[in-house]
């Protein structure tokens, strides 16, 4: 308890304890300083009531010694009214009467007093209930302090949060607002993607009706020429026979004979109208078909024109190497390749022109391959033979369009592939499916 003086509230210079003593009597007055004479307090004194008061209000004494017996307000009500001040209501206050019952004590202690000395009094009591209640201020003190810095801190604390809370809010506010314009801008992106894709897709059918005109036309020519020689020879059947009847010579036999062999012609072209018409349908759905027969099917179409440039077609491989797809599609796709190398063998005027078709099945796929000795693609146009309107021809014999259409036929409709590579002699296209 004898650790007083220290530092005062605000904590960084030291004073002496400060005590008020309020007393009518100077000799109790002059045995308090005595009391505290070797103690490091200031000793205030009042002589009554009201005067202590004042006094309290500016001298703001660290405890308060108080006489109850005065003349003027006594000391229950000078007690009272300090409690009721602000500025004084915490100033510890202990009560030093003769009055020694218990009713005043409680009295005393109700109206707010610390502690209760009753006189005469003990030195060392004095000094012991001074000092324990200085320590008591001043502790009470300092946790106000702290009470109040950390009000203040939290106070600071809840701004610096409320800030943060309201960035946080704008930040995720600004964030709906981008993924809300996100999600608008790919919906709309989504849609614009759909209709292009729909768009390209309608251009690439149109492409490819006109690619499969292309080819009709030129299957019609080939028809056209295919025709010729029957249709010769069954004029010549006619005539001989009209001439036999004429001269009396016609017997049944002959003439049996002669409309067998006539049937026989017609059967063929008959043959090549519906190859023909099987090559203008379009398929509707993915089918099994065989290779061998839709290659040798394209042949007899394209044969004609083959034949008429004197170039050799041969067919090698199984005949039951089945694929799934759109027969029609990929014999579409087989014309095309045959009459561009048909081209490059004329253009280029090779001896011993030839076309080698080579069907063989692959793991789970099949491969047919056409090999021709035109001399093969320059390397640096091969990237680019796949592209639309890639044409080394010039507009008058090719659009460029043919090896677009099958790439695109093959992958796209069916999911296979279709490549190319030189050989030593010429070209190999090969579709696998
Ligand atoms: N067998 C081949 N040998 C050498 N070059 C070829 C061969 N096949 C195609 N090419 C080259 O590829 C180009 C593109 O062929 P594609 O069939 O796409 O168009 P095109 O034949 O020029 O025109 P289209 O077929 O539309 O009438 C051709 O112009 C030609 O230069
Ligand atoms: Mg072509």
């Amino acid at each position: 308890m004898s650790t007083y003086p220290r530092s005062n509230q605000s904590g960084n210079e030291t004073r002496k304890p400060v005590i008020l003593m309020v007393d009518d009597d100077p000799n109790n007055l002059s045995v308090v300083r005595d009391s505290l004479m070797e103690c490091e307090y200031t000793l205030l004194a009042a002589e009554d009531g009201e005067s202590a008061v004042e006094r309290a209000v500016y001298a703001q004494p660290d405890l308060i010694l108080l006489d109850i017996m005065m003349p003027g307000i006594d000391g229950f009500e000078t007690c009272h009214r300090l409690k009721l001040q602000e500025t004084t209501k915490d100033i510890p206050v202990i009560f030093m009467t003769a009055l020694a019952e218990t009713e005043h004590k409680v009295k005393g202690l109700a109206g707010g007093a610390v502690d209760y000395i009753t006189k005469p009094f003990q030195r060392e009591e004095l000094l012991a209930r001074i000092a324990i209640h200085l320590h008591i201020r001043e502790l009470t003190n300092r946790l106000q302090e702290a009470n109040e810095t950390l009000e203040l801190r939290v106070a600071e604390r809840t701004a610096d949060l409320a800030v943060a809370n309201r960035e946080l809010e704008e930040e995720i506010a600004g964030r709906q607002k981008a993924q809300e314009a996100l999600e608008a801008l790919n919906n709309s992106l989504e849609e614009r993607i759909a209709t292009s894709v729909a768009e390209l897709r309608q251009k690439d059918d149109l492409l490819m009706h006109q690619n499969r005109l292309a080819a009709m036309g030129e299957l019609l020519t080939s028809i056209a020429h295919q025709w010729r020689q029957p249709l010769n020879n069954i004029a010549a059947y006619i005539q001989a026979m009209q001439f036999l009847h004429k001269s009396g010579e016609l017997t049944a036999e002959e003439m049996d004979k002669d409309i067998s062999e006539v049937m026989d012609i017609l059967k063929y072209m008959s043959q090549t109208i519906d190859d023909f018409r099987k090559f203008y349908r379009k398929d509707q759905e993915l089918r099994e078909f065989d290779v061998r027969s839709v290659a040798e099917r394209c042949i007899g179409l394209t044969g004609p024109a083959l034949k008429s440039g004197n170039i050799q077609v041969t067919v090698q491989g199984d005949r039951d190497i089945r694929a799934t797809g759109y027969p029609n599609e990929y014999a579409q796709c087989l014309v095309n390749i045959l009459y561009n190398a048909m081209d490059i063998l004329l253009e280029r005027s090779v001896s011993a022109p030839l076309i080698e078709l080579h069907i063989q099945r692959q793991e789970n796929h099949s491969v047919l391959s056409v090999k021709d000795n035109g001399g093969g693609i320059a390397p640096e146009i091969i990237p680019h033979i796949f592209d639309p309107y890639f044409t080394t021809k010039g507009p008058a014999s090719g659009t460029g369009i043919g090896l677009y259409m099958a790439r695109t036929l093959i992958e796209r409709n069916m999911g296979g592939k279709l490549t190319v590579q030189n050989t030593d002699v010429g070209a190999e296209f090969r579709i696998e499916l």
